[in-house]
């Protein structure tokens, strides 16, 4: 399979990790080395299977229509927020066009990637993309694009607030008299270790909390501070109704 993909960036390259082994890539990207700078650069002859689309959502209206020549190719779209009428727009009537919302754990093949089709993709498109998807993670195909501005909130931009979280608890630890390295250390390892535990364990996520939240414990203590008043809940719904609003603007291009 011929796959171009349009955009060498963060999620771009996370996601070629997991491709490289199976797909002839080729790599559009203006600025990197070893690849083609525009897609005039391309080899006159080439003609992709499969394009990927990850440039940032905010340049594509520039960059979408000198692809509009590949005619019989399958799109595939990461970009938030940007709907698959824009792309239609761009390309054409009548292409075939995947929008797939990726996150990025898919570097190590953890990624959590939902996807919808248009009316013009195939049987064997769908085939395409669960294949592609597959390497990188899990996926879901969702039952309306509607639904793209909320998983978009929770998974594609999700991994960033894990990240703050590591970094919130690194810091109260150094506050709490740890070294840094230390503090760092066990931050992160806590991490690893309870999404290591989600992953393996057939348990909820509320169940687990609670095995290791003894009555009158550190745990139950800590607990009362964040579960105050839903107060941590309250958080999360406003951060995630924020992404899912920044979403909706971005497909308003
Ligand atoms: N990052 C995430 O976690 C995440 C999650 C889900 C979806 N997405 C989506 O993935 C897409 C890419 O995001 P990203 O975080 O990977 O952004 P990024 O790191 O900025 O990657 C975009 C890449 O495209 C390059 N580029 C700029 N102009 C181009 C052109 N005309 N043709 C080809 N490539 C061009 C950029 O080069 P320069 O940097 O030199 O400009 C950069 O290397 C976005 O649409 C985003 O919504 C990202």
């Amino acid at each position: 399979m011929r796959v171009l993909l349009i955009g060498f960036g963060a999620m771009g390259g996370a996601l070629l990790k997991g491709w490289v082994d199976t797909c002839e890539v080729a790599i559009v990207d203006p600025f990197k080395e070893d690849c083609a700078k525009t897609i005039d650069d391309l080899p006159a002859d080439y003609y992709p299977d499969v394009a990927v689309i990850a440039v940032k959502p905010q340049i594509l209206d520039q960059v979408m229509p000198a692809y509009a020549k590949f005619k019989h190719t399958l799109f595939i779209s990461i970009a938030a927020g940007v709907s698959t009428q824009c792309f239609t727009k761009w390309l054409g009537d009548g292409i075939r066009l995947a929008r797939v919302m990726p996150n990025l754990p898919v570097i190590v093949k953890e990624g959590a990637c939902a996807y919808i089709l248009n009316q013009y993709c195939t049987k064997s498109d769908k085939e395409v993309v669960e294949v592609l998807l597959k390497k990188v993670g899990i996926f879901e195909k969702l039952e309306s694009e509607a639904l793209f501005d909320a998983v978009t909130a929770l998974s594609g931009s999700g991994p960033a607030y894990v990240y703050y979280l590591c970094e919130c608890l690194e810091q109260a630890g150094v506050k709490l008299g740890l070294t840094p390295e230390l503090a760092k250390k066990f931050a992160r390892q806590t991490i690893i270790g309870s999404a290591t535990t989600l992953k393996e364990l057939p348990l909820e996520a509320s169940q687990l909390r609670a095995n290791v939240t003894s009555k009158g414990g550190t745990t139950e203590a800590a607990l009362a501070v964040l579960m105050q008043n839903n107060s941590l809940q309250d958080l999360f719904f406003a951060a995630l109704t924020a992404a899912c609003n920044r979403s909706k603007e971005l497909g308003a291009v």
